[in-house]
């Protein structure tokens, strides 16, 4: 069988450890793997891992092409958001590329973005399409967790220990912004595990009255400082917005908005995130041999699952109620 593979969307810690064990799995299962460079990007502009050398012949990758890329952040095949690809014409041309490539089967890794075209690829084409998810989102119903959400909330939280240290040194309000644009589980993670006193998350409205309320009561409960995570989804805006609002309303500590951005993209994966990424890419590639497609692999308590592509984007991944109830509870 020949197996392509592509990282898409925003890049993720992990997805580098997700590349090797596709590769790796395929090596043992006797396929052979070829890495499409850009995303589905590189699948319309026939664009492959190492093809530097041969034109546009699309060279295999060895077992030895993926040695020690685990450890490293963003992804070796680099990644691309493809706004060709979302037309019918455009899934209609990578259908031709495939084919004329004599591909079997695809692995995309990658968000939701990437899973609404391999939805619509796995209709168009008579190949496989199992997906992995890679996002630090994770936003991604169907797994417990994404690939790269750990290593993001382990960013996130370091930069905010960081943080607080000076914002006890000076009895300061910091707001900060982590990413998130439809999905609050990295805000929402983060601030439990950073200790934060509140979590302004696109799921639940909390308005800036209704915070500057909250911020009012921990002044008078003897709080030095206060860290706010806001997610960049948040209904009242992000960090700044927020932060001019909280001054109108007379906030009683000094204020700072920190925008953490795509520093939470990057860095190293967590041994979770590694190891999350090494099974799921090593699913994908045993369950092509039932003849799946149209899913991605997820891990569910523990267990790997196959979960149709319409269902991991379709509706909103909730929070953890009892995660929001807890940040509360723990902020007194
Ligand atoms: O989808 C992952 C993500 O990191 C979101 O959290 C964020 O809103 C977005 O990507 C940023 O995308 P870009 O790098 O294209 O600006």
């Amino acid at each position: 069988m020949k197996i392509g593979v592509l990282c898409s969307g925003g890049d993720a810690p992990g997805m580098n450890a997700c590349l090797r064990s596709v590769v790796r799995a395929a090596v043992s299962d006797g396929h052979s793997v070829v890495g499409i460079r850009h995303g589905y990007q590189g699948l319309l502009d026939e664009h492959f891992y190492g093809d530097e050398s041969t034109g546009k012949a699309a060279p295999v990758m060895s077992a030895r092409s993926v040695s020690h890329i685990s450890e490293r952040g963003g992804t070796i095949l680099s990644s691309s958001r493809c706004q060709q690809f979302r037309s019918d014409n455009g899934v209609r041309m990578a259908v031709s590329m495939l084919d004329r490539h004599h591909f079997d089967a695809l692995i995309p890794i990658g968000g939701d973005g990437t899973f609404r075209g391999a939805a619509a690829l796995s209709k168009a084409w008579s190949g496989q399409v199992i997906g992995c998810p890679g996002t630090i989102d994770n936003d991604l119903i169907g797994t417990d967790f994404t690939i790269g959400f750990a290593t993001a909330v382990q960013t996130a939280v370091d930069c905010i220990d960081k943080l607080r240290d000076t914002a006890e040194s000076h009895s300061r309000l910091f707001l900060v912004e982590v990413m998130g644009r439809h999905s609050g589980h990295l805000a929402l993670y983060t601030a439990l595990a950073a200790s934060a006193e509140i979590a302004c998350v696109p799921e639940v409205a909390v308005i800036a009255a209704k915070v500057s309320v909250r911020v009012q009561l921990l002044k008078s409960l003897g709080k030095h400082s206060i860290i706010v995570v806001v997610a960049e989804g948040n209904r009242e805006g992000g960090a700044l917005a927020l932060q001019e609002k909280l001054k109108e309303s007379d906030c009683p500590y000094d204020t700072r908005a920190v925008i953490l951005g795509h520093v939470q993209r990057g860095g190293s994966p967590t041994p979770a995130d590694r190891i999350l990424a090494t099974r799921l890419g090593d699913f994908a590639v045993r369950s092509l041999a039932g003849g799946t497609s149209g899913m991605m692999a997820g891990q569910q308590n523990g267990r790997c699952v196959l979960v149709p592509f319409e269902e991991t984007f379709s509706k909103h991944k909730p929070l953890p109620e009892h995660q929001i109830e807890l940040l509360d509870r723990m902020s007194c």
